[in-house]
């Protein structure tokens, strides 16, 4: 059953990104390994992308690993990664069947070598999809893909100062094909960004949940969205000023 309104279908996001917060204190209150976490983490993946398939939300990004994660345990690291190539090796033929098309940012040759190419075979076997849009963010950094745009940038030598905007940058960000996240949410009850999409996220609702990611269910997933649908997003504009186009 749909849980929204007809008007706040209207205002539901085009892209949510999130940073799953909370694996390892999931697993450890319960007294199980740190990778005992990340496993039912993958679970929570599969629920949260079926959520928002089915409410026509057509874009999720998910922040999997970041370039800090690179200094946890080798063993915590390795578990990870077969975990994700174990993921996109089960969700493949359903990804080609529902129309999902992967993405990665972040960068991929800091990965261990099987999981870079699981990861970049299942983005080329999903490129020609066109429904629905999954980004994964692997050895990631926001500040990172900022050096690395910057460099592209001075490469490309076509540099007029004086007309240069937002838009000439970003086409140099990993991020290009994507819209700007309108909804970033954070379980497990931290308030930072911890150098995901610092740029993209300038005008992005922020939410953050208590829960720990593996327990950051349907119902949470959808109590996030009906606060987002709720809120009025100004994006500098007085409330006299959105409230008189709408
Ligand atoms: C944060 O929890 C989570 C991560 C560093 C990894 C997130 C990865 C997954 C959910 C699995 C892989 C994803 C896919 C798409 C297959 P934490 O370990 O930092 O938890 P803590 O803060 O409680 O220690």
């Amino acid at each position: 059953m749909n849980p929204f309104t007809a008007e706040e279908t209207l205002k539901l996001p085009k892209h949510v990104a999130i940073i799953m917060d909370g694996n390892g204190r999931w697993a450890q209150a319960r007294g199980k390994p740190r990778l005992f976490g990340h496993r039912n983490g993958v679970e929570n993946v599969r629920s949260v992308v079926n959520t928002a398939r089915e409410l026509g939300i057509p874009y999720v990004t998910l922040y999997a690993f970041s370039q800090e994660n690179q200094s946890r345990p080798v063993a915590e690291k390795s578990g990870l990664m077969k975990l994700l190539e174990e993921f996109l090796k089960l969700e493949l033929k359903s990804m080609m069947k529902d129309g999902i098309r992967l993405r990665a940012i972040g960068d991929l040759d800091g990965l261990p070598p099987f999981a870079k190419k699981a990861v970049e075979e299942t983005i080329e076997q999903t490129r020609g999809n066109k429904d629905w849009n999954l980004t994964l963010a692997l050895n990631y950094g926001s500040r990172q893909e900022v050096i690395s745009a910057v460099k592209s940038i001075i490469k490309s030598n076509d540099i007029k100062p004086e007309a240069f905007k937002w838009d000439d940058f970003s086409q140099h960000l990993q991020t290009k094909d994507l819209p700007d996240p309108d909804l970033i949410i954070r379980t497990s009850g931290e308030f930072r960004l911890s150098n995901f999409l610092l740029l993209q996220a300038a005008y992005a609702e922020i939410f953050v949940s208590p829960l720990h990611w593996p327990e950051f269910n349907r119902g949470a997933f959808i109590g996030s969205l009906k606060d987002y649908v709720h809120r009025e997003r100004r994006f500098g504009k007085t409330h006299e000023q959105i409230a008189s186009v709408t």
